[in-house]
């Protein structure tokens, strides 16, 4: 099969007289040949705008998590919206959205906003004001968001630009960023426990904040080592640092309670965003009571035009009970777990070395290697133009992953066994041409 593409690269043309690159978000451009421009979704379907259907593992970088257009969900927020979408005054749809995100993960409290950026960034900003220091650290190869404090040693830096594990380097992954900024992050190694207590002991004084992805969703799903995030809760409640969990890519996901629950680790703050409205904009800060009360008016700041707004707390109320009354993560655990067996079985046919990553809801696999890796400097040997290859044959056939091994595969609630199916039958395809290729 070869996809007609010829309105999409018609429109991506226009596109690019408007917009820098044809794009709203850099993520998406791919290259001008392979950017696709998407007409709609339904369920675990997405269609371009040459009518291309594809099943769809990129779910919006993990947003969909019961599927596009889910009805019930689209339903609310229309009901909802023809009363009016935003006061500036509390709805009883926040307080029905903030109570369901603390019965569903323990936290205490929980204040509303609208992505995973302003999450992290005011997370780090209650860290600094309830400590009263100023620093953080931060895992190489996790991505917190576009605000600038967090763009160093992301899941985008190359190896080279990080130092030595003995004395990684900040290695900032845009221009534009203020020099001064640098000083504030401090990036280590994930899963190294003798790097992480050597800096939090010699440093502490300094910490406002240890921010985490308990799982790395930028790079592959690596996951932590037994005792990993239980250290780093000791080591902060040693010191007096603030464990923030960013969950924007775990939270709904991995559990009802997220990466909490998962691991069994609690954190003071959580970041939430994507799974929590099912492709709604929204995000959550949540945390325990004495950290989040610092947030009084006129003293730290939080706010925003849009937070709360009544489109993206319709969205979560709706998302947040069907996850909470339907076995949605049971079900994508259950079809994620028959798709990784599928995709591990037919690379170890087809005589490619590769590893798993990450859980059955949001997985990757890393070729070229044998053992998994624990960290990102590890991820960056395995063989990504290989993946690259592999998925876009796959893309080809109608099943869309994204094409960078980084970016793990989703599952949603609308994934069928006949998709799972259908997606094995394309691997194997797409298999078989990588390697007649090579
Ligand atoms: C772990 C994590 N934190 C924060 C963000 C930023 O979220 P947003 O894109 O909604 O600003 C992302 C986005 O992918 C993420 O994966």
């Amino acid at each position: 099969m070869t996809r007609n593409l010829s309105k999409t690269h018609a429109l991506f043309e226009r596109a690019k007289q408007f917009m820098p690159y044809g794009v709203n978000s850099n993520f998406r451009y791919w290259g001008d040949e392979d950017t696709l421009l998407i007409a709609r979704g339904e369920g675990a379907y997405i269609w371009d705008v040459d009518g291309n259907r594809y099943i769809d593992y990129r779910l919006a970088f993990g947003p969909i998590i019961l599927g596009h257009a889910y009805p019930s969900v689209v339903e609310r927020v229309t009901d909802a919206i023809r009363g009016g979408t935003l006061f500036a005054w509390t709805t009883p749809l926040e307080v029905q959205v903030a109570e369901r995100v603390i019965r569903m993960t323990g936290v205490d409290k929980v204040r509303l906003t609208n992505t995973g950026t302003e999450a992290t960034m005011h997370a780090l900003r209650f860290a600094r004001a309830y400590t009263g220091r100023e620093r953080f650290i931060k895992f190489e190869g996790q991505y917190h968001g576009m605000h600038d404090y967090v763009l160093f040693s992301t899941a985008s830096a190359v190896a080279g630009g990080m130092g030595s594990r003995r004395n990684p380097i900040n290695m900032q992954v845009s221009s534009g960023i203020p020099e001064g900024l640098r000083h504030y992050v401090i990036n280590l190694p994930f899963n190294d426990l003798e790097r992480l207590e050597e800096t939090v002991e010699a440093r502490w004084h300094e910490l406002a904040a240890v921010i985490v992805e308990p799982l790395l969703g930028n790079a592959a799903g690596i996951m932590p080592r037994p005792g990993w995030l239980e250290k780093i809760r000791k080591l902060c409640n040693r010191y007096g640092i603030v464990l923030i969990f960013d969950e924007v890519k775990t939270g709904f996901r991995i559990a009802r309670g997220g990466a909490q629950e998962y691991f069994g680790v609690k954190a003071d703050l959580v970041t939430y965003a994507k799974a929590m409205a099912n492709g709604f904009p929204i995000a959550a800060i949540g945390g325990k009571q004495e950290v989040m009360m610092v947030i009084e008016p006129g003293r730290v700041a939080h706010g925003g035009t849009y937070t709360g707004n009544v489109v993206g707390t319709a969205a979560a109320d709706a998302t947040l009970e069907i996850l909470e009354t339907q076995p949605v993560i049971e079900t994508i655990f259950q079809r994620g777990q028959q798709l990784v067996d599928g995709i591990h079985e037919i690379l170890t046919r087809a005589g490619i070395p590769h590893v798993v990553t990450g859980l059955p809801s949001t997985f990757s696999f890393i070729l070229g290697v044998e053992e998994e890796p624990t960290d990102f400097r590890a991820y960056l040997q395995g063989d990504a133009a290989l993946y690259e290859r592999l998925v876009m044959a796959l893309i080809e056939q109608g099943v869309m992953p994204d094409c960078d091994g980084r970016e793990p595969w989703f599952l949603c609630y609308s994934h069928s066994e006949q998709d799972i199916a259908e997606t094995l039958t394309a691997f194997e395809d797409a298999v078989r041409t990588v390697k007649r290729e090579t």
